[in-house]
């Protein structure tokens, strides 16, 4: 629970001096000289550029958005044309982290600049060859471009229902203001809850991604634009958990706009913006997700609306370096996924997710791939970018190859030989076969897998995640073999995973002995609630957004209608519990933001499945070749792109 000014602790006082402030000036707080405050007549902090409100009318002589065009044919100005990944050069976060040692500067101005020459140019040639025919795009073929817009035109046209009618009232009466201007949603808007000590009036940043959506794919880009440039401030904020301070890098898992005497008195008052960088949470874990979240919505942004001068920004670009700089920093690890402590994700509480949870492997993988699209690639960069396709090139090989299961793999662990000490063991993290679930063994489908929620020396956590296997797919982390696999999957346990309300967040639950020893007894967490085997609707867009990329979307349809019957009636509940997802959760908020965005945006990608494109991201040979060529050094395979698709696409 976030505290009370009144309350707080010595460092949280001082944390509230030097708090983003809402004030007229634009002057440089003495006690935090590398900080500007933001002020309320600040243009970074208001200005949307005209151009932006343009970009989904119909008829619109500027036919083709900037943005939606690179988005199909997959601009990718600074990632393909870096030198071929070979052997990693271990100094280069460090290098990198040199050249950005200093805070965020947030660049007035910038963005009333109109898109440049260059780009320009480039969206003419592309129209061109578009309407040729000629050129191949991401995501999708020339033809999609005429979709898109046709897509949003008939979404304009289209008679929103009853259900949709109130879920944007819901979304709009969500939406937090900061200096009179839009900059967020609250978690939940659930009056029957206020007396109870809880956050859910703050805005989290991973739940304002599906409002941030529905948003952009309705035209309104403005409160994105907001919420993008605020959370970047408070990124390079100070913060302490008693007497240590985190990365630089760390975005808050939520903030909260105060309004609080100016300067001691009580005649006139100032917003501010209070983070919780996890020093308030319970567990007081750092969200890890929250910085990767801030690059997806970012590249979304730029895609959605064609503003690329946000993401050029040179602060912008500090930011996405900063998070990267904390995800890419050496440590003891010998794996390429990333290491973080239990609940450091949606899951936010105990659930035996620490390690290398597959969540934050998904995420991070796309923020990897967003990121390569977003940098600003020139001598300061390319360090950088170097890093970012080695590792990408490598936890796309190692989740492919450890974290998949299906009926054959799990015959393999079956029959595993165990204490193999060699360079070339097939056992490689000593897994006992013991330790395959009696539950998996029946659950197995003869068609279909998935990948499984953990993987760490003698121990693989065989728990279905639904997140992170649908941020597989739409990352493109997942070979498209294993991405459809996944949905074969789901198709088949329809039941286990979307029962009476979509979607399970894992499973299956908890129980007994385990639930005791890896929850801690949590109450919250008891079997079939909440994050142990609950039922969450909003994670029904990024189903949506898997399944559309796949080119299934009537499973999608299959699982919104589900969910459009009963939310409605239930008050748009944050997680439903029991085995089917039957009951409304036990502790549940009613109006939960996101369960009502998530459900918007899904409708909306379903209407527009064109849209979809934008956000996901495609098969990248290169990156594959990348690993199995440094794989074949040993092995003297000879490194082709042939070789990469044997050794790495299952
Ligand atoms: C709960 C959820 C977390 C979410 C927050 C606000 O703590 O576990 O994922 O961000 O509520 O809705």
């Amino acid at each position: 629970m976030a505290m009370g000014l009144s309350t707080a602790k010595p460092y949280r006082r001082r944390l509230f001096l030097l708090l983003l402030r809402c004030t007229r000036t634009a002057e440089p707080s003495p006690k935090c000289p590398h900080h500007r405050p933001l002020s309320c007549s600040s243009p970074a902090a208001a200005a949307e550029p005209t151009h932006l409100r343009r970009i989904f009318r119909p008829g619109d002589p500027n036919r083709f958005a900037p943005g939606i065009l690179d988005a199909f044919w997959g601009v990718r100005r600074f990632s393909t044309s870096v030198d071929p990944i070979s052997g990693g050069d271990k100094n280069l976060e460090r290098i990198f982290i040199q050249n950005m040692s200093v805070k965020p500067i947030v660049v007035d101005g910038v963005d009333a600049v109109p898109i440049e020459d260059e780009r320009k140019e480039v969206v003419n040639t592309v129209v061109a060859d578009a309407e040729e025919g000629k050129e191949e795009l991401c995501g999708g073929k020339v033809g999609d471009l005429d979709q898109l817009e046709v897509g949003l035109e008939v979404r304009q046209e289209k008679e929103q229902s009853e259900v949709e009618k109130e879920a944007w009232r819901l979304l709009d009466r969500a939406v937090v203001s900061y200096c009179g201007r839009p900059i967020g949603t609250v978690a939940a808007n659930d009056v029957t809850a206020a007396n109870q000590a809880v956050n859910y009036d703050q805005v989290f940043i991973r739940d304002f991604v599906p409002s941030a959506l529905a948003f952009l794919l309705k035209g309104e880009s403005e409160i994105v634009r907001n919420f993008l440039l605020h959370t970047l401030q408070l990124q390079s904020w100070e913060k302490t958990v008693d007497c240590y301070s985190p990365g630089q890098g760390l975005m808050p898992a939520s903030f909260k706009v105060r309004t609080v005497p100016l300067d001691g008195s009580n005649e006139a008052f100032e917003e501010v913006l209070d983070p919780d960088f996890g020093e308030s949470a319970i567990g007081r874990v750092a969200p890890v997700d929250s910085g990767l979240w801030w690059i997806i919505l970012l590249r979304a942004y730029g895609k959605i609306t064609g503003d690329y001068a946000l993401q050029e920004r040179v602060d912008v670009q500090t930011g996405i370096r900063l998070i990267l700089n904390l995800c890419l920093s050496d440590g003891f690890d010998m794996f390429p996924s990333l290491l973080v402590t239990d609940g450091s994700c949606m899951i936010d509480r105990r659930m035996g997710i620490h390690g290398h949870p597959l969540e934050i492997q998904a995420l991070f993988y796309s923020a990897l791939r967003c990121s390569r699209e977003i940098i600003t690639f020139n001598d300061g960069s390319k360090n950088l970018v170097r890093a970012i396709n080695n590792r990408l090139s490598a936890l796309s090989f190692h989740i492919r190859e450890y974290y998949w299961v299906d009926m054959k793999k799990v015959n393999e662990i079956y029959r595993y030989k165990t204490e193999e000490y060699s360079h070339d063991a097939i056992n490689k993290f000593n897994i006992y076969p013991e330790q395959i679930p009696s539950w998996l063994v029946e659950w197995m489908p003869d068609k279909g897998g998935y990948f499984i929620g953990n993987l760490q020396p003698a121990h693989m956590d065989f728990r279905f995640f639904s997140l992170g296997n649908f941020w597989a797919i739409v990352s493109s982390l997942a070979t498209p073999r294993q991405a459809d696999g996944i949905l074969n999957l789901i198709e088949d346990k329809w039941d286990d995973i979307v029962g009476r309300m979509p979607l399970k967040i894992c499973y299956p639950s908890l129980e007994y002995e385990e639930w005791r020893i890896i929850t801690g007894s949590d109450p919250k967490n008891t079997p079939w609630s909440y994050h142990n085997g609950g039922s969450w609707p909003t994670l029904l867009w990024q189903f949506t957004l898997a399944c559309i990329k796949m080119g299934r979307p009537e499973l999608a349809q299959r699982a919104v209608a589900v969910a459009e019957k009963r939310l409605p009636i239930d008050k748009w509940p944050e997680y439903y519990d029991t085995r089917s997802g039957r009951f409304i959760g036990k502790q549940s908020r009613l109006y939960q933001t996101w369960t009502i965005a998530g459900f918007l945006t899904a409708k909306m990608l379903l209407e527009n499945p064109a849209a979809a494109a934008v956000l996901t991201c495609d098969e990248d040979l290169e990156l594959l070749q990348g690993c199995a060529c440094s794989l074949s050094k040993n092995a003297r395979i000879k490194c082709s792109r042939l070789a990469a698709k044997s050794q790495v696409v299952v």
